[in-house]
């Protein structure tokens, strides 16, 4: 019987028993490393193009687009059950060549192509997108670029854009040398948020790129801005994490922070191992240059453990018949008992990797499931649920049907639906539309009983 406390041993497990990711930035060109690919495969559970999804790496020439490197990454991380933030849209750096030959409203239209050509080649795909990034001054005043001097509305046309491109992706606003309350560009940036939410300028998030130098440092009040972003109504992130030299103080610290302000979901460090980042002198990583697991691992690690699984059992574990309470054979909604809501495929995408989540119940065909008698969950007829991995808060997701183990259920007569594989069952935490379905050990409480019907 597994221990139902035991503590989670990934970065992204750990920060799935508070419904978080803990994610990496990823370059194509590093994937075929398999120390490389090996470690961030499994550690992490959610993927940002450090690269290859920028103005210069899609959109090479005036509406000609290329999408072969951001989809390499977006299709290695959905293979194993990750989720992907789009990084980035309209930003002073890494622009293609040709945005330097135009000014005015013809490179304002040429950013609204592009958000539209990108938005709607990753449409209902990706979780988050960075639609501007960097757009600010040290001293809270906008930065004079060139998308700047196209007019001072650019940044909320570039997010009213985005939202008609695909209203079903979060859009963040994202920087560096945010972090200090009291700093004047985190003044800045939050009047701005605060200003398009008062006019209702689609914003979803902020993401702090918490890029820490010897000169910036963890700031004591970094949970205050945090919360006080958050407290505008958008959710926020860190999303580019590297410390100089690893600090494992500063490591924890901005861990503990972002777990102590619930509508912070998530934190990215910008690449996997010291050799991997753009600044690897300062070796900044959670892996050295080998591979190895550095003592800064290990501290936000223990930080997002000691926050504890969201379902943790209260009397023990409910016992569970692994007989089926549901004969195979008919398609059927899975309804949990806890939210009422039906397990869902997003956008009836089709795309292996896709996580399934909690919706409102419609009898819609990527709401249908079919128990067969080899014990899978079949959607689409040729599609199945599986679990991305085995241990607590893996994803599950649809993939094409391949007969192994962690693509077979038992619905047992407590409600609960447990994996073959790992032993583990469906949990969902959290009731809303949207939430994710993960596998946890199995406590028989109601955000893990579902109801074949
Ligand atoms: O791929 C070419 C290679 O063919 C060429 O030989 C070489 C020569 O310099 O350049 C290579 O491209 C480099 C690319 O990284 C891939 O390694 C670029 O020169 C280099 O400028 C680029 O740097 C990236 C930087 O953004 C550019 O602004 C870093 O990898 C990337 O980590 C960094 O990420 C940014 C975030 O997007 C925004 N926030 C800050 C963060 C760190 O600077």
């Amino acid at each position: 019987m597994p221990d139902a406390n035991a503590a989670a041993s990934t970065l992204g497990a750990a920060a799935a028993q508070s419904g978080r990711y803990f994610g990496t930035a990823i370059a194509a060109n590093r994937l075929g490393d398999s120390t490389y690919s090996t470690i961030a495969g499994r550690e992490f559970n959610m993927i940002t193009a450090e690269n290859e999804m920028k103005p210069d790496a899609t959109e090479p020439q005036r509406g000609q687009f290329n999408f072969s490197s951001g989809d390499q990454i977006y299709n290695w991380a959905t293979q194993r059950g990750m989720k992907v933030r789009g990084h980035t849209l309209a930003w002073h750096a890494q622009q293609p060549s040709w945005w330097g030959g135009i000014s005015g409203s013809t490179l304002r239209q040429a950013m609204i192509d592009h958000i539209n050509g990108v938005m709607g080649h990753y449409k209902g795909k990706l979780a988050y997108w960075d639609v501007v990034n960097e757009a600010f001054n040290e001293d809270g005043s906008r930065r004079n670029s060139n998308l700047q001097q196209t007019g001072n509305d650019w940044i909320e046309v570039a997010f009213r854009t985005a939202r008609n491109a695909d209203p079903s992706v979060k859009l963040c606003y994202n920087d560096y040398n945010i972090e200090n309350w009291s700093y004047g560009k985190t003044q800045g940036v939050y009047r701005m948020i605060q200003d398009f939410k008062s006019r209702g300028v689609p914003i979803d998030c902020v993401g702090l790129q918490t890029h820490f130098t010897g000169g910036s440092s963890l700031p004591s009040n970094f949970q205050t801005t945090l919360s006080s972003f958050a407290a505008l109504g958008v959710d926020v992130a860190l999303t580019e994490v590297d410390v100089t030299n690893s600090s494992t103080t500063q490591y924890a610290g901005l861990t503990q922070a972002c777990m102590n302000v619930p509508r912070c979901v998530g934190i990215t460090v910008w690449g996997v191992r010291d050799s991997d980042s753009w600044r690897s002198s300062e070796n900044p990583l959670l892996f050295d240059g080998g591979g190895n697991k550095k003592a800064a691992y290990n501290s936000v690690l223990n930080v997002l453990n000691s926050v504890g699984p969201t379902s943790s059992p209260t009397g023990g574990t409910t016992s569970a018949s692994a007989t089926p309470s549901t004969q195979p054979g008919t398609a059927k909604r899975i309804v949990g008992a806890q939210s009422g809501r039906c397990v869902d495929v997003p956008n009836s995408s089709r795309t292996n990797g896709t996580r399934v989540q909690l919706y409102d119940c419609h009898g819609q065909i990527n709401q249908q499931w079919t128990l067969t008698s080899s014990r899978q969950l079949t959607v689409y007829g040729s599609m199945c649920l599986d679990a991305a991995g085995s241990g607590n808060g893996s994803a599950v997701q649809i993939y094409s049907c391949n007969g192994q183990a962690n693509q077979q259920w038992n619905v047992n007569s407590n409600g609960t639906i447990s994996g073959v594989q790992s032993g583990r069952c469906l949990d969902v935490w959290g009731t809303n539309n949207g939430q994710q379905i993960q596998i946890y050990d199995c406590n028989g409480q109601a955000n893990q009983r579902f109801s074949l019907s």
